[in-house]
Formats: C-alpha cells, structure tokens, sequence
C-alpha cells in the first residue's frame, strides 16, 4: 500500500482504538499493538511531501486535534506501568524501558544544544513517573543539580523510588507542584517536557524571573498526531539552537536564552 494510505489508516485505526478503550496502559495488548504500529509508521512519514499531505486532509483534522491528547494520557500510564516493573526488579536496567534509545538519542542531541554552557542546575518540568531525561542528565552532568517537577504526585513517588533504585536520590530532586509555581535559580536550565501543560504561564513567570535558559521539546511533521506543536515562547527569550528532525527521535528541541537586547530596548 502506498505511505500515506497506510499512514492514515494507522491514525485513523489508533484513534478508533484509543477512543473507544478504558485502560491506555501497556496492559491493554490492544492499545500497545495500535501505538507501536502508529509511531512505526509515522517514524516513516518525515519527507515533507508526505507528512505535509497528513497534516492537510480535511479528513483527518479531528484526529489532529484529539489524537495526541490520548496519546499523552497512553504515555503517562505507560511511564507508570514502566516506573513500577523497573522499581519492583532485583536490577534495575533503564535501557530496558522500551523507549529508551529514542530518549538516549534525543538527549544526546539536547545536549548538543548548550554544550558550551554550563549550569548549576537543570530542571525537568513534566517530568513524569520514569524521568528518563533526568537521569540521563544526572549521569551525563555530573556537576548540575537535577530537578524534576510534576504535579502528579503519583508519578511523583514513583520517580523518587526509581532515583533511590538508581542511587541517584542525592542528585535528582523531585519536587510535586504545579510548573507554574516553580521559581528556578539564576544559572538554571529549565527544560519544558512535551506534554506540560500551561507552558504561556511557565514562560511568563520565567520571564518574570529568571536569567537562566530555556529548553522546549516541540513536534513537527506527522509526529503531530501524536504530540500537539509546542506553544513557543513569543517574548523575552531568543531562540539560539534546535536539533533537526531525525528519524531516530520523536520530538525536536529548541533551545533559548534570554533576549537581553530587547529586554534593553
Ligand atoms: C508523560 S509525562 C513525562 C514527559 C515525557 N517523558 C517527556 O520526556 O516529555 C508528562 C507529565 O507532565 C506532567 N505535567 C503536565 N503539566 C504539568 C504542569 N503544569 N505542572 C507539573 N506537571 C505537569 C503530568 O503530570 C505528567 O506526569
């Protein structure tokens, strides 16, 4: 069958699936079956011309829009059912975690983004149960802080279980508040998950009050159906880098610092 015949079907199948089930867990076969098979064949729809014909079939509009907010609430119980086998294992192994490369590769590529800073802290706002990215982080700076907010607070216990399994409770902080509250230190990163919610309030507190830098996890192309484009923040930050769309990770990484000039003007 051709791509985007096969590519619509697999959205418009997943959404069928994803809107009539109860349970989104990785428990549900049905839902594992339908969301691997999604983001293996959109992993195939980067070239411009098909992914461009997705985005623009009337047809598929509802899916646009309602897809990726089922697809966030599959991935927190997923990272659930996830954080709880790793914590109840003997030895726990976070490449195990069937995602695992996608994130190691997508924080590499971050990481890339401000290898010529260095911060004294790093945040994680939407962290979620198994906050890969912060581990990764904890591992990877070893010199930074690492803080993980999320206002789930059972994600929130799950995730400190895992950093103690990990022996990195001393490094990572998980802290169980709304992101819009959290105020972060002057030589701070924050980076903002794919699926946080209020991100216009998040960046205009920081705005308000920090000198640090920003990081924002976007979608772009056909990885639209399965996460929202990011809100970007319009003022007070200017956007310095981003990694390039690769068929080995998900989402895309913009990365800002604070727009002192204007902030002159
Ligand atoms: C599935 S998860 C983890 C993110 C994902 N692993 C990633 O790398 O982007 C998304 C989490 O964001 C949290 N979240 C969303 N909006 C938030 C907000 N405004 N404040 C705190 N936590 C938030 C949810 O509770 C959820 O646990």
């Amino acid at each position: 069958m051709e791509l985007r015949k096969e590519a619509e079907q697999a959205i418009r199948e997943s959404y069928a699936l994803l809107s009539a089930e109860q349970n989104l867990s990785p428990q549900n076969e049905r839902v594992n079956r339908s969301l691997t098979h999604l983001v293996r064949t959109l992993t195939r729809c980067q070239s411009p011309d098909v992914s461009g014909y997705l985005l623009q079939t009337p047809e598929l509009s509802e899916e646009r829009e309602t897809l990726p907010g089922l697809c966030g609430q599959a991935e927190c119980e997923m990272e659930k059912f996830w954080a709880r086998n790793l914590i109840s294992r003997a030895d726990c192994h976070l490449d195990e975690f069937w995602y695992y490369p996608e994130y190691r590769e997508l924080c590499r590529a971050e990481k890339e983004l401000f290898e010529n800073r260095s911060f004294s802290t790093i945040s994680f706002l939407g962290a979620g149960a198994l906050p890969i990215t912060a581990f990764l982080l904890a591992y990877s700076v070893p010199d930074a802080q690492i803080v993980c907010v999320d206002y789930d607070s059972e994600a929130c216990d799950l995730a400190r279980q895992l950093g103690q399994k990990l022996d990195l409770s001393d490094r990572v902080d998980v802290r169980c508040m709304d992101a819009l509250q959290y105020d972060p230190r002057d030589n701070e990163l924050v980076i903002c998950a794919s699926l946080l919610q209020g991100r216009e309030q998040v960046y205009s507190r920081l705005r308000r009050h920090h000198q640090g830098a920003l990081m924002v996890r976007d979608s772009e192309g056909a990885y639209q159906f399965l996460y929202k484009a990011a809100e970007l923040p319009t003022s007070g930050f200017r956007q310095i880098a981003k990694t390039a769309m690769d068929p080995r990770r998900i989402n895309t990484t913009r990365y800002y610092e604070p727009d002192t000039m204007n902030a002159a003007a």
